[in-house]
């Protein structure tokens, strides 16, 4: 039997660890051709080789998702090497947390530019392409923070405005049979959660065991479990799911 992702590309922007690779690893068990787009050289690396010993081949490229003509090189080197590009996950992204009387214009600033800047670049880059072919999936990775969490004024907009840019894709480029959806995700054990935890100065096994008090699930996220909500809007299958945010928190918020 064919695998659901056989011969479709999938770029993940901040592949190289924590959500984005366990995204981009989802894709490569399922079929597809995966690359991945970062500006973390070490994890580049590390992420090429791990691919690597699977017997996976990962298309790894050193770019900021904040600079256009970075984005658009890296894109065009997928299409160069894959022949096109089929799906886009916006997965990239950092925190800057701090109350709002300390957050600096920086911490705002940097924040606005890799989650929204970036999703931006990367999706005009690829959606040329898909439009072109008639098919294509952008998924845009959001989080519970867009609904409000202490100390992220600058997260919490910048993945409540990645939720109004997926709608808006979804609405302009439905026709061209190109959706756009969101994932929002909980507490997901990552290094971006570690570094959380190193920031409040509570140790990861307490910061861990916090987060899970809260969840109905009960018990903490991990990457596979959102690549598994990427793998349902980036199936073929899903071409009438458009538009949509799905909260993947192990309950309604985390
Ligand atoms: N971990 C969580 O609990 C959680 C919850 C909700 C949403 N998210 C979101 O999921 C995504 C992945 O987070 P993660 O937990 O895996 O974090 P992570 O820090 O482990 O991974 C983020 C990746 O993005 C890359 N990156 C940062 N800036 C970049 C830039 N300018 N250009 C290209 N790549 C860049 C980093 O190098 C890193 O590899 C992020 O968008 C994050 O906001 C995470």
């Amino acid at each position: 039997m064919a695998q659901r992702f056989e011969g479709r590309v999938v770029l993940v922007t901040g592949g190289s660890r924590g959500i984005g690779k366990g995204i981009a690893q989802k894709f490569a068990e399922e079929g597809a051709k995966i690359a991945i787009l970062d500006i973390n050289e070490e994890a580049l690396a590390k992420a090429e080789k791990d691919f690597k010993e699977q017997g996976y081949t990962a298309l790894t490229q050193k770019a900021s998702v904040v600079e256009a003509d970075e984005v658009e090189a890296a894109v065009g080197e997928v299409v160069n090497t894959f022949g096109k590009l089929d799906i886009l996950v916006n997965n990239a992204g950092i925190i800057r947390d701090n109350m709002l009387f300390k957050m600096t214009d920086s911490d705002w600033q940097q924040v606005m530019d890799v989650h929204l800047k970036g999703s931006f670049n990367a999706s005009r880059a690829s959606q040329k392409y898909m439009v072109e072919q008639k098919y294509g999936r952008i998924i845009n990775i959001s989080s519970t923070s867009a609904l409000g969490n202490r100390g992220q004024a600058n997260y919490s907009t910048a993945k409540a405005g990645l939720q109004g840019f997926t709608k808006t894709l979804a609405i302009e480029l439905g026709k061209f049979g190109v959706t756009a959806n969101s994932i929002a995700p909980g507490f997901i054990e990552t290094d971006m959660t570690k570094a959380t935890a190193e920031r409040v100065g509570v140790s990861y096994e307490d910061f861990v065991k916090g987060a899970v008090s809260k969840i109905p699930a009960a018990r903490s996220g991990k990457p596979e479990d959102i690549a598994n909500a990427v793998a349902f809007f980036a199936d073929e299958r899903s071409s009438f799911v458009n538009g949509q945010v799905i909260y993947v928190a192990g309950g309604p918020k985390d």
